[in-house]
């Protein structure tokens, strides 16, 4: 006759053993495989504002906030290579946060901070969905994380023009703000359109929309480099603070090296 407290130790020795092996499993994952694990923190209070931070020895914290029916921040561009921090947040409800094709899986849940560590070893595009149902807007939810590799993007901001010299208050302008890393001024080819003979032409922009290049459309494009941008170029602007009399100085500048007008 089999004894029944034996039987019954050997069962939960069994089981002990067998959860343990799973927990063991679990931290073997996230030392090896570089999968951080995804953490609610307590240090940090909920907050409003998505932003990107950070950026010293190749380390940055990321802060996103999900809210009906948009991530923030929208875009973010993010060296290869780079360890990244994430932190997410809700302003309203529930949100998911996936990144498909990598191990970040979140839940925004109101009143709480999600974290994660990971590291982009690819250049690339990485989109980030929500999966957990929020809404009438819910399949509208994304933002994207741009990998870029900085020895690439050095090699396009070679492409400058070092000859063009003036002494116009709004080329000095766009070589403190560091703009003529990509965009020339003698039409050579770089990461943005070039500004000669730039202003008054028309455009065809990545949605189909054809615009003319004139004081609002480079005002917008400054403030808000993402929303349209010119077929053929990728969307990479980062967004500058230049300030509106600046913003003016540039446009003067951009007439005196030819228009389509
Ligand atoms: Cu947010 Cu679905």
């Amino acid at each position: 006759m089999i004894d029944a407290r034996r039987l019954e130790r050997r069962i939960l020795f069994v089981s002990g053993a067998f959860v343990l092996s799973l927990f063991a499993l679990v931290l073997l994952a996230n030392a090896t495989l570089s999968m951080g694990l995804p953490t609610c923190v307590t240090d940090i209070k909920p907050f409003d504002k998505g932003e990107l931070m950070g950026g010293a020895s190749n380390h940055y914290e990321l802060r996103y906030v999900a809210r009906m029916w948009r991530f923030e921040p929208a875009d973010v561009q993010i060296p290869v290579g780079a360890t990244v921090d994430i932190y997410l947040s809700t302003a309203d409800v529930t949100h998911g946060f996936e990144v498909p094709g990598t191990n970040i899986n979140l839940m925004a849940v109101p009143g709480t901070v999600n974290y994660a560590r990971v590291k982009f070893d690819t250049p690339g595009d990485y989109e980030i969905l929500c999966h957990e149902y929020c809404g009438a807007g819910h399949q509208n939810m994304e933002s994207v994380i741009h990998v870029y590799d900085p020895i690439v993007a050095h090699s396009q901001m070679a492409v400058q023009p070092v000859e063009v010299v003036s002494n116009h208050p709004g080329y000095h302008l766009l070589e403190i703000k560091a703009c003529l890393a990509c965009h020339s001024v003698d039409g050579k080819p770089g990461t943005g359109p070039s500004f000669k003979k730039l202003y008054g032409r028309k455009e065809t922009m990545q949605d189909g929309l054809v615009i003319t290049v004139d004081a609002a459309y480079i005002r917008e494009s400054i403030k808000q480099p993402m929303a349209e941008v010119v077929k053929s170029f990728s969307p990479v602007m980062p967004t500058l603070s230049v300030s509106d009399a600046e913003i003016d100085q540039i446009i003067a500048y951009m007439k005196t090296i030819g228009t389509n007008k």
